[in-house]
């Protein structure tokens, strides 16, 4: 055989994918379960893909194994777990020693370490890639998150580098203007290799938690401006516009700004007004959150927003239980240029938060998982062509830049200075929320974590002393070292020898 590039499923990603690399020059084997499948897409590029004289439909796995030349590279962008393991089982007794294997889906990252392990086991290289970016990224740019070996990643790195989203190396700006047939050239490629077997996908993992409080603290955004400014759609579509020439300037912002002022195509008024508030998820930020959970890193944020969602999906309960529990009226705010400078700051503040947490957990994964992340390079490559996207993204480069060793983005002085000038109007937002009974979890998440990591002193003392009273489960003491543990039999004489331990 003599394509480049083999490509496995052809549903939306994979569709675009495969276009993006015969885009850049690859011929490309593609291959589906149902050739049906197969056809549709083939008559789609006669009509307007340019490339589609680059991609080789094959109707039957083996052939398609055969069409590629060896050592093979092949794409899987089918759906994340047994369907992978499935496909994976067929293609290996067709495969030769030396060929790789790239799991572009979001895969869970210990089944990537499995896979990684078994394939290695039959000769057969693996890689497990986060790929962001959605159906536009993955045509013309995704971020691209390679976890794998170094001799696997010469192999597809100039394929990787190749369909990657660009951006500007002088500014981070992501370089825009691609067309079918027509890639963007130059720039710096959003890919690089994250680190060994699953340190891709946990990367992307991560990636796709802070998506969730990314969006969740926009959302909250947009119901303060609402309901306390009573502002209607457009109105803060203009605002979100604003915002985004700003230092909030990111995809999700930009997005919020075409949502907002959309129109129903099918009646009167703004769309987002009429879309049902139960929010879906497919898996990954429940990953994150628990992931964080079982290495007991303070994520609570990125947590609370799994939670926001699993809150809003239970709609018909909220619909019954909002005529029996009553909360405070909603009072309207006199002045409206305050409240959204006040939500704009808020916004930031909690976005750096939760962006310190999703790092945090990553420098925790590292060592749990015996990898050595780059943190400079993971922002680097979040810069463009991923869901998160964003200005912002520069400025966590250039802090990892300054020191990669940093404990915690917050104590970057770029980000230390932005939340110290925006905290104010952050309590401010998070207490006007309050006050009128407005659910804002994740303001309200980030700030928590923002004043218990900033305070030297918290009431875990009165927690220790709980857990020693009733389980004898010991406690350090203040003016002893650390790891130095007592236990009092309560209550008990205030006398020095009733303390049992050290
Ligand atoms: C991306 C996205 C994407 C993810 C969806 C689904 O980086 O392009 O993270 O990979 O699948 O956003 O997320 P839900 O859990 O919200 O469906």
């Amino acid at each position: 055989g003599n394509a480049d590039v083999g490509l496995i499923g052809l549903a939306v990603m994979g569709q675009n994918l495969a276009l993006n690399v015969a885009d850049h020059g690859y011929t490309i084997a593609v291959y589906n379960r149902n050739y049906q499948r197969t056809q549709e897409f083939m008559a789609h590029c006669e009509r307007a893909e340019p490339s589609r004289v680059r991609i080789r439909p094959c109707a039957e796995l083996a052939e398609f194994v055969q069409a590629i030349a060896r050592p093979r590279r092949i794409i899987l962008l089918v759906k994340a777990g047994a369907g992978t393991d499935a496909v994976i089982g067929q293609l290996l007794p067709l495969l030769d020693p030396g060929d790789l294997v790239v799991d572009g889906g979001n895969a869970h990252w210990l089944d990537t370490i499995r896979r990684e392990r078994e394939l290695d086991a039959a000769g057969i290289r693996f890689i497990g890639s986060g790929v962001s970016g959605g159906e536009i990224g993955a045509r013309f740019g995704p971020s691209l998150m390679p976890g794998g070996s170094a001799e696997s990643w010469r192999l597809l790195e100039p394929v990787w580098q190749a369909i990657a989203a660009k951006v500007d190396p002088a500014t981070g700006k992501p370089l825009e203007g691609a067309a079918p047939g027509r890639p963007v050239t130059g720039g710096e490629p959003c890919t690089a290799l994250i680190g060994p077997n699953g340190a891709g996908h946990y990367v992307k993992m991560v990636h796709n938690g802070i998506e969730y409080i990314d969006m969740q603290l926009i959302s909250e955004g947009y119901w303060l401006l609402k309901h306390l400014g009573g502002l209607e759609s457009g109105a803060i579509a203009s605002i979100f516009r604003d915002w985004n020439e700003g230092e909030l300037s990111s995809y999700l912002i930009e997005i919020t700004s075409d949502i907002l002022q959309q129109q129903d195509p099918s009646g009167d008024g703004f769309l987002v007004d009429k879309v049902l508030d139960a929010a879906g998820q497919k898996g990954t930020g429940q990953w994150t959150a628990a992931s964080a959970l079982e290495q007991g890193v303070p994520a609570n944020a990125i947590a609370e927003a799994v939670f926001a969602r699993a809150l809003s999906a239970l709609k018909e309960e909220r619909v019954a239980a909002s005529v029996i529990l009553q909360g405070p009226e909603v009072r309207l705010e006199a002045d409206t240029v305050h409240l959204v400078e006040a939500v704009r700051d808020a916004l930031y503040c909690a976005k750096i938060c939760a962006y310190a947490q999703g790092f945090q957990l990553m420098a925790q994964a590292q060592k749990t998982y015996g990898w050595q992340l780059d943190f400079a390079t993971i922002a680097r490559i979040w810069r463009g062509g991923c869901i998160i996207r964003a200005r912002f993204l520069q400025k966590i480069t250039d802090a990892y830049g300054r020191d990669a060793a940093l404990s915690n983005l917050m104590l970057d002085p770029y980000f230390r200075d932005a939340l110290h000038r925006g905290q104010g109007h952050w309590r401010e937002i998070v207490a006007l929320a309050v006050r009128n009974g407005l659910p804002v979890p994740a303001f309200g998440s980030a700030l928590a974590y923002f004043d218990g990591y900033r305070s030297a002193s918290l009431p875990a003392n009165l927690l220790q002393a709980q857990r020693d009273y009733f389980g004898a489960h010991t406690y350090e003491r203040t003016d002893r070292p650390r790891g130095r543990f007592f236990h009092l039999d309560w209550p008990a004489p205030d006398r020095p020898e009733a303390e049992a331990g050290g």
